[in-house]
């Protein structure tokens, strides 16, 4: 590998995970893996695997099934964690295991309790541990830029001695600016020893809005590893954003003179995808992925744009994988140009997915005059997240307004063939349904949040629902589409009923399942 090529380690799926509200089930961590292994990222951080069950599963199956890039566990400096990470990663083509330990004074003093010279015997004693297992280890002095110099150097000097091979550099907590963070790049790699041995490697949070700027500003020191979130997500005000940073690196190849391994075509679909997953949308004036990083509203932009692209646009749309038009099909469109459109936005569905996404895309045509990117995205979302029902939402009507007490009356159709209705009043419409839903299906939930946006922009716009509710200390989220706002909710709220449901049902099997819902239930295009 030249000496000009910089390493992408993308952490969304344990940083990034990290964020309020991201969790993501194992289905849903091997979709965002198989398409970071797609978008050619070097390293995958799959998870910390001591943290639960549920974290150990998804690393491990993400070592075995994804294979191309590095697969990599986080662990603290101590045997446990260790091998458990290396339990987890050790099926893969290429595992890595990465083991940090606090360096700051203030870590050292409050968190650890331990002196200097503890903390650089437990990290070498890690990186050993790690190194027994494992050929590739990183380690991390976490919170390293808020560590003194010197002793951040004799610690990074001696981990190498150890056997680290790559020594990332956290800026933990934020704090760095570019110019601090750059010294102190440039004072390791003057004055550790062997430290041209190792790939350096950065790894910022965005609390001050610099972690970009911070790891742009290390890779002109040396650094050569980038540790990065699709849409900066991560703890607080996240992480280094992966498509910002790739894309000043290529926007600006003149200046850096570096490259990475991405395909940037694919940077705009990973975007969608991860926030349909994690449910943490993307503000729409975010650089390179949010809605507007490519509109013109200005007439003397969009005048010097007409007359030449680059008087006011320094990348194509195309090349981070957003398209110029938006405006796809319509009604009369058959199922070949949906298939392209689908392909294009970067997800493959089995025949038999794109055959229900179809249905759902004519039901939507009748009700939308137009179709945007955004629509086929929400159809195709919830086909691949709606997963098996036991109840489907076969009708609703509801009733507010001021002076009356809302009220809403449901259907629902059970899948061993029955159908049930049942009315009930609630603070407001969308309370109503989701009580009526609850006095059906005899499932009380604890609703913690509940939102609404639209998808894309005009009267007729889907609108999408969010609901997070709390059952029995579980929190399970669901989302849904629909032109009609409350049908969403209801159907959002049906999911996650749903998997109550099914949840209880396997421990106590029914004997008759039936299968396929009557044909009048097909009213959403959220299955
Ligand atoms: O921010 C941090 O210090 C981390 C380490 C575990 C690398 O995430
Ligand atoms: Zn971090």
């Amino acid at each position: 590998m030249t000496d000009n090529r910089i390493l992408i380690f993308d952490t969304t799926l344990r940083d990034g995970e990290q964020s309020p509200g991201a969790s993501m089930n194992l289905v849903e961590k091997l979709e965002v893996a198989h398409a970071l292994k797609e978008l050619g990222v070097d390293i995958i951080e799959a998870g910390f695997p001591i943290a639960s069950p549920g974290d150990f599963e998804a690393v491990q199956a993400i070592a075995r099934q994804v294979q191309g890039p590095i697969i990599c566990g986080l662990a603290r400096c101590n045997e446990q964690d260790i091998s458990r990470a290396w339990e987890a990663v050790r099926d893969a083509a290429r595992p890595r295991i990465h083991v940090f330990l606090a360096t700051s004074a203030i870590h050292r003093e409050f968190k650890l309790q331990m002196t200097p010279e503890e903390i650089v015997q437990r990290a070498v004693e890690g990186v050993k541990r790690a190194k027994d297992c494992c050929d590739d280890v990183e380690f991390s002095p976490e919170d390293a830029a808020r560590t003194e110099l010197d002793f951040l150097a004799e610690v990074v000097e001696r981990v190498i001695e150890a056997g680290a091979t790559t020594v990332n550099i956290p800026d933990t907590v934020g704090y760095a600016v570019p110019s601090h963070y750059a010294a102190v790049i440039r004072y390791l790699k003057q004055h550790v020893r062997n430290i041209d041995r190792v790939v350096m490697s950065v790894h910022c949070h965005d609390d001050l809005g610099l972690a970009v700027a911070n790891s742009l500003a290390a890779v002109m020191e040396g650094a050569r590893q980038v540790e990065c979130t699709i849409n900066g997500i991560g703890e607080r005000a996240g992480n280094c954003a992966l498509e910002e940073v790739v894309m000043a690196l290529r926007t600006r190849a003149d200046f850096f003179g570096l490259t990475t391994a991405i395909n940037t075509k694919l940077l705009y679909p990973t975007s969608r995808r991860v926030a349909h997953i994690t449910g943490l949308q993307v503000q729409r004036n975010k650089a390179i992925v949010g809605q507007n990083a490519f509109a013109h509203e200005a007439g003397i932009h969009q005048h010097g744009i007409l007359k030449h692209r680059e008087t006011y646009e320094i990348m194509r749309p195309e090349d981070v994988g957003m398209n110029k038009t938006d405006l796809v099909l319509g009604k009369h469109s058959g199922k070949h140009a949906l298939r392209e459109r689908v392909q294009h936005l970067g997800y493959h569905l089995s025949d038999e997915q794109l055959q229900r996404v179809f249905e759902n895309f004519k039901s939507l045509a009748d009700r939308k005059k137009v179709i945007y990117d955004a629509d086929i995205e929400a159809l195709v979302e919830a086909e691949i997240h709606s997963g098996p029902r036991l109840w489907t939402l076969h009708a609703f009507t509801c009733n507010a307004g001021s002076g009356t007490l809302p009220s809403a009356a449901v259907v629902l159709w059970h899948r061993e063939g029955k159908i049930v209705k049942d009315a009930a009043l609630g603070d407001g419409p969308v309370d109503a349904v989701f009580k009526a839903i609850e006095r059906i299906t005899g499932i009380d939930v604890t609703l913690k949040d509940f939102r609404i946006r639209s998808v894309t922009v005009g009267e007729d716009a889907q609108g999408e629902a969010q609901v997070e509710a709390d059952y029995r200390g579980k929190t399970l989220t669901a989302r849904a589409v629909s032109t009609d706002i409350i049908e969403a909710a209801a159907m959002a709220f049906l999911q996650v009923i749903n998997r109550i449901a099914l949840k209880q049902e396997e421990t106590a099997p029914r004997i008759h399942p039936t299968d396929a819902p009557p044909k009048a239930e097909s009213v959403g295009s959220g299955r």
